[in-house]
């Protein structure tokens, strides 16, 4: 049992909101977060999970922090990350919002001139960045091209332990039950998962991050 460990888990998509009705997000469905945030609890570890907006229970005994959008995903992964031993950063955090959001429904001819795009935070860069010795930080990776070659890249910018790398195509990832995983490490150690159910893939996923 992983009795004393804590883990701290970001799931789901962010949104991000032009007006009261309208926001800007994407098709993630949690469910690879929530499959960790599960696997984690079953090992013994004090769970965290940081939520986007899904449909999804919240697993048994894990303490559960809804947000919406990005800043606010941000804000609340900086607040536990310091006293977690484990990070893992599976949400499908949107890279840019509106670059103002409107109090009143915008006017339906009037939104095509109003969308004017800025960065968000990069959560998990800015993570790796104030990360502790002895803290593990593991990152996901969505790709549709050179996925292990992109992987490995962002492992090194964002100050990574684990990248988890999965190639986006039809019936793999984001809203799929199924996932297909390399795991690549800052070490040089990789690991290939063959095509499986998220929640099989996530207790493979703790067993390599934190053995
Ligand atoms: O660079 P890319 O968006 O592909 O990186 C994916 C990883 O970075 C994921 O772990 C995701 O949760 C995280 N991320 C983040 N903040 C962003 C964008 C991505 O934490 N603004």
């Amino acid at each position: 049992m992983k009795k004393a460990v804590k883990c701290l888990i970001s799931a789901g998509p962010t949104r991000e909101w032009l007006d009261p009705v309208r926001f800007i997000s994407n098709p993630s469905s949690g469910k690879m977060g929530y499959a960790l945030a599960k696997a984690a609890v079953e090992s013994g570890m004090e769970v965290i999970l940081v939520s986007g907006p899904v449909s999804l229970p919240c697993p048994e005994n894990v303490e559960r922090k809804m947000v919406n959008t990005a800043r606010e995903m941000n804000e609340v992964m900086k607040n536990y990350f310091p006293s977690a031993n484990l990070t893992i950063m599976s949400a499908a955090v949107c890279d840019h919002r509106p670059a103002s959001t409107d109090h009143h429904k915008v006017k339906k001819l009037e939104v095509s001139k109003n969308i004017t795009l800025v960065p968000n935070p990069d959560i998990l860069e800015g993570l790796g960045k104030i990360k502790r010795p002895g803290q593990i930080l593991v990152g996901f990776a969505a790709e549709t091209e050179r996925h292990l070659e992109n992987g490995k890249k962002k492992l090194r910018q964002k100050n990574l332990d684990w990248i988890a790398v999965n190639e986006v195509a039809e019936g793999k990832g984001f809203e799929s039950d199924k996932n297909e995983i390399t795991m690549i490490s800052s070490t040089g150690q990789s690991i290939f998962f063959e095509r499986g159910e998220k929640l099989l893939l996530a207790r493979k996923i703790l067993d390599a991050v934190w053995p």
